[in-house]
């Protein structure tokens, strides 16, 4: 299994390209189960989780045809054979559930097995589950698969959701577009890819307002067409590589970066001491003194501080001067990088859904390893900061979410290799 070497202290200088929002491109490939006619998407990331959505909806018999190195996939539903999401399938991958709200709407039924994805919590599909019944759908759960049907069709409904999930959102959202009469997503999540998604939809025909606010109104139409959508810019990654200069020193331009992306983020940046300018291609990051500076971090579904972002500052947090307090509020166990940071040198105390840092001057090399995506990534950028070597391994968390991550790095002088056991 390959694993990546990381040597620290060097800074980092240079310009990084972010690549098109994983979680995005995860919700609007599903979209095209939709309508019979093609949906192509520009900008998309090469990723393996877009690999498992690919041969998801392959099983379902949509043709994916990828173009230029993947950066273009053009998907089509024309001629479906299936509507069973396997449990082989989505055992890899949570994502792989918003294909039940599409499935619904256009074929009025779907067998979706229960997900896995991320060990960061129990994650269940409640709220999904609700929603669609409020829209006349009707769903039992046998053998581990949700079995789903609307005999006649969706109807629009009021959809109050109990909490401001993004996949369910996506998934009553996508629904809505073929149900009879209007729905009114309320307490609707207000991720940037949500809005992505509802302006795809929006090209391919559908009624949609209040994407981005806590209403979201949908008009059902009788059909949805083709159309090309550029996925939009993916603020976790963009997060991430504006971290590395704050690890390293240095500066990066993080190409392709917009402030309303990541407002809180960098006002959390701003408060750790750390310099982040528009350009006209990006954002460029650096640090305004040697060490960052403590800050409490509380997690929280858009527009507040990301889930996703949440391990790498803690990494950072690291080594800043103070004590920071880091709530964790969306998932349950999503602390599971703490341990191996602390391998590292780190001062890190866990009580539940709170982490109390306290900075220590320097982190050291170690080998440890990737528990989940963004747990991952956190621990390369501490490897970025430490001294001497960090080993991580089980990198095949990253390579769901971060393409050519070594090369992304060394482009800006990292010290970073990939190697094969
Ligand atoms: C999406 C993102 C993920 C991100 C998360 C929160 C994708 C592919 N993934 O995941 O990277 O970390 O948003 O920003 O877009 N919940 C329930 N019942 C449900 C649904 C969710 O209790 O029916 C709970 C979950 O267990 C979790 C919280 O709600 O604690 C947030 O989940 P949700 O917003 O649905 O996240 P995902 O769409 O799975």
């Amino acid at each position: 299994m390959d694993s990546i070497v990381v040597t620290g202290g060097t800074p980092l200088k240079g310009k990084i390209a972010i690549a098109g929002a994983k979680n995005a491109a995860l919700t609007l490939m599903p979209a095209t189960l939709l309508s019979e006619e093609p949906l192509t998407l520009t900008n998309a990331p090469r990723l393996s989780d877009i690999k498992t959505m690919t041969a998801l909806l392959q099983s379902l018999g949509v043709e994916v045809t990828s173009m230029q190195d993947g950066k273009v996939q053009v998907l089509s539903s024309h001629a479906m054979t299936s509507t069973t999401a396997d449990y082989e399938i989505v055992r890899k991958m949570r994502a792989s559930n918003l294909v039940l709200g599409p499935l619904l709407a256009r074929h009025h039924r779907a067998v979706v097995s229960l997900p896995g994805g991320c060990a960061i919590g129990a994650r269940p599909m409640d709220i999904h589950v609700t929603a669609l019944e409020a829209m006349g759908a009707e769903i039992e759960l046998k053998d581990g698969y949700l079995h789903a049907k609307a005999p006649g069709g969706l109807k629009g409904a009021k959809v109050p959701l109990r909490f401001a999930s993004v996949g369910a959102t996506e998934n009553v959202l996508m629904a809505a577009t073929l149900a009879k009469g209007t729905t009114v997503i309320e307490n609707a999540a207000r991720e940037p890819e949500i809005v992505d998604l509802a302006k795809c939809l929006r090209s391919m025909g559908a009624q949609i307002e209040g994407e981005g606010t806590s209403t979201i109104t949908i008009q059902g139409v009788d059909r949805l067409g083709a159309a090309t959508h550029p996925v939009v810019t993916d603020r976790i990654e963009l997060g991430t590589y504006m971290l590395a200069p704050v690890f390293a020193g240095g500066e990066v331009e993080c190409l392709g970066g917009r402030l309303d992306l990541v407002g809180s983020f960098v006002e959390k940046l701003d408060a750790a001491g750390v310099d982040v300018t528009e350009t006209p291609d990006g954002l460029k990051v650096k640090r305004r003194t040697d060490r960052a500076k403590a800050v409490d971090v509380t997690t929280e579904v858009f527009p507040g501080f990301p889930t996703d972002l949440q391990a790498q500052m803690m990494a950072m947090l690291c080594t800043a001067e103070g004590t920071s307090v880091l709530e964790e509020k969306i998932f349950e166990n999503r602390f599971m990088h703490a341990p191996e940071l602390i391998r590292m040198g780190a001062d890190i105390e866990v009580h539940g859904g709170i982490a109390t840092v306290r900075g220590v001057e320097r982190l050291k090399g170690a080998p440890v390893m990737a528990t989940d995506l963004r747990a991952s990534v956190s621990l390369i950028l501490a490897g970025l900061a430490a001294e001497g070597e960090t080993t991580v391994s089980r990198i095949y968390h990253l390579d769901r979410g971060y393409e050519h991550i070594e090369e992304k790095l060394s482009a800006v002088g990292a010290k970073i290799e990939r190697v094969s056991a």
